[in-house]
């Protein structure tokens, strides 16, 4: 069984993001699964809170990362960059830079993205590259998902309702799962 832990970058309840994380949890292929994990919690990095030992939200979170085969980051795109608040939990779960082998080296990782724009987060997707690689990540590269025009791709309770970004989500997902399962062999 490969199991999967999937982060969605954005604390807003009505997030596309956070509902494109639900509709893959729902979407997975037979033997594997998606646990929905949460940034929520995690507090801004601080040197000093870290000197006083780390926060709770953060081994918790570590720990989920390091028990799980791969990671699933599901980003919403700012400013044509990763939100800061997905880069604040991701640069906690590298602390101390000790645990990074444990934590992210050879993981594998793989991102999506849902915007009500027009290019679906691909330029937040590509921003995330240059942290997955020095934190020697495996990245999938095997498929890309960017969710353009995400208003009309979920309704109102956050219900994925468009069929044609579900089966690109389902092949995604496929591809995911066999990187992730060829990276435990
Ligand atoms: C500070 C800020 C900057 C944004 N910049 C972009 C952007 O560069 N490209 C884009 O497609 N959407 C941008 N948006 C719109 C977000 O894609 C939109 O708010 C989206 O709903 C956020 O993801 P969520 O629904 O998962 O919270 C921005 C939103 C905010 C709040």
């Amino acid at each position: 069984m490969t199991t999967i832990l999937g982060l969605s970058g954005s604390l807003r309840a009505g997030s596309f993001n956070s509902a494109l994380l639900r509709a893959a949890a729902a979407s997975m292929p037979q033997g594997a699964t998606l646990e929905v994990g949460t940034i929520r919690g995690i507090p801004l990095y601080d040197g000093d809170v870290e000197a006083q030992g780390m926060p709770e939200t953060v081994v918790k979170l570590k720990e989920r990362v390091v028990a799980t085969d791969g990671l699933l980051l599901v980003t919403p795109e700012y400013n044509n960059s990763m939100p800061g608040v997905f880069k604040n939990a991701i640069d906690w779960l590298t602390r101390p830079p000790a645990d990074i082998p444990r934590v992210f080296a050879k993981r594998p990782v793989g991102i999506i993205g849902a915007s009500p724009g027009g290019f679906g987060t691909l330029l937040s997707q590509t921003a995330w590259l240059p942290v997955l690689k020095t934190l020697g990540t495996a990245a999938y590269f095997g498929g890309r998902l960017q969710v353009s025009r995400a208003d009309g791709v979920f309704d109102a309770a956050g219900n994925l309702v468009d069929e044609r970004i579900r089966e690109q989500l389902k092949k995604y997902l496929a591809g995911f799962c066999e990187f992730v399962a060829a990276a435990q062999r």
